[in-house]
């Protein structure tokens, strides 16, 4: 296959073009704008491949867009590019309106485009790469979301992303697009921009540094490591049904204040534990997350293969072994907000 990637120099986007390099005969073309989040270091030894390809995009720019489906002529799309920090968009959320919802439409009229000019013997499919966080938040006896879960998001990121899934959905039910929604739950692995919970309390717990839990700690997130989802959104592309919505999760439910305790067990056990202080809360928090994957398991035969506590120690491992990656971010890129405001 040949398969656009947006935004493949961040997080997750990189885990994905590692994947498919690595690990098929697919070929990739990389559109990313390189925010402060995207790194070129991230797919550093898939570049020398002659199935790599990378272009510097913004998704909004819909010439550029266009000319990348024109030459490349995709037979998938995995959308990966947005603005992807909760605190960010409370902060200033212009940037999540801009990329997540208009830079998906522009990338889905040039995708609806290139597909009308294919023949329609020719299978295509878009892949729209969303988030658990549309869904609002859970009670703790509430059941974990699934496909059918009524979206209810809350913060400028969340409502972003629900915007973008629904045009994705319409440009499918509208216009005959192929398109395909993957809801995913929290990441967490190699490369993840040191503002995200579990990197941030890694590099400070190492730099002994207070870590700042926000509120009093309790509130739970979905455990799914990076590569794991990577392998299911592949999945998803090569043999996902248009239409479908495919629900993706750790099944790894765990309070912020375990991971971070866990975190500080790694590294070196009590001492790290004091660096622990519970900050002024996020506004609007959301409680809770978690994420029924029967779907997904019973129609792709996908499941995790790393639990959560083997994935948390790879990634501290990840995390001491490539100090000079994060420490160069902290030194110089990195714009912490909303950090430090003690409770
Ligand atoms: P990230 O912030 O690490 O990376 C985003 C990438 O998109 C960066 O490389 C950035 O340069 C690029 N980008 C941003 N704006 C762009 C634009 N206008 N044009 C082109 N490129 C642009 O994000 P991530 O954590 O890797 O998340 C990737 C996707 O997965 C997002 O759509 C996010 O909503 C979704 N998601 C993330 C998580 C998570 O836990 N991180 C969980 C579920 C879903
Ligand atoms: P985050 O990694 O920002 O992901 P999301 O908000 O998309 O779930 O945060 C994960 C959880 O950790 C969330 O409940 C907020 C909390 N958190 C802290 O307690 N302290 C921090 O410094 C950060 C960044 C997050």
């Amino acid at each position: 296959m040949r398969i656009l990637v947006t935004g493949g120099l961040g997080f997750i986007g990189s885990a994905v073009v590692r994947r498919i390099i690595s690990g098929s005969d697919h070929e990739v073309l990389n559109l990313d704008k390189i925010t402060y989040a995207g790194d070129p270091s991230t797919v550093a030894e898939m570049a020398s491949s002659d199935r790599y390809h990378f272009e510097r995009t913004d998704i909004c720019d819909a010439a550029a867009v266009a000319r990348a489906f024109a030459e490349f002529r995709p037979d998938g799309v995995l959308h990966l590019a947005a603005e992807s920090h909760v605190d960010r968009s409370i902060d200033g959320p212009a940037d999540f309106i801009q990329t997540n919802l208009v830079g998906t439409f522009t990338l889905l009229e040039a995708a609806l485009a290139w597909h009308r000019e294919r023949p329609c013997a020719e299978p295509f499919r878009f892949v729209h790469v969303s988030t658990d966080e549309v869904f609002g938040s859970l009670g703790p006896d509430d059941a974990p979301f699934d496909e059918t879960t009524p979206y209810s998001p809350r913060s400028p990121y969340s409502a972003s992303k629900a915007g973008s899934d629904h045009l994705a959905r319409a440009w499918g039910e509208t216009f005959g697009l192929p398109v395909i929604v993957t809801n995913c739950s929290n990441n967490y692995g190699e490369y993840q921009f040191p503002e995200k919970l579990v990197p941030l309390m890694i590099v400070k717990a190492l730099r002994a540094e207070a870590l700042p839990v926000y509120g009093a700690g309790e509130n739970v997130r979905d455990w799914l490591y990076v590569d794991d989802h990577a392998a299911a959104l592949v999945q998803v592309l090569e043999s996902g049904y248009p239409g479908e919505t495919y629900a993706i999760g750790g099944s790894a439910e765990r309070q912020n204040i375990e991971v971070v305790r866990g975190i500080c067990d790694l590294l070196d056990a009590r001492p790290r534990q004091d660096l622990i202080e519970f900050v002024q809360d996020r506004p609007g928090h959301d409680l809770r997350y978690a994420v029924n994957t029967d779907h997904i398991c019973a129609t792709l035969g996908w499941r995790p293969s790393v639990s959560f506590e083997e994935g948390l120690a790879r990634t501290v491992d990840w995390y001491l072994s490539h100090e000079e990656w994060w420490s160069a971010i902290l030194d110089s890129r990195y714009e912490g907000q909303r950090l430090g405001s003690k409770a």
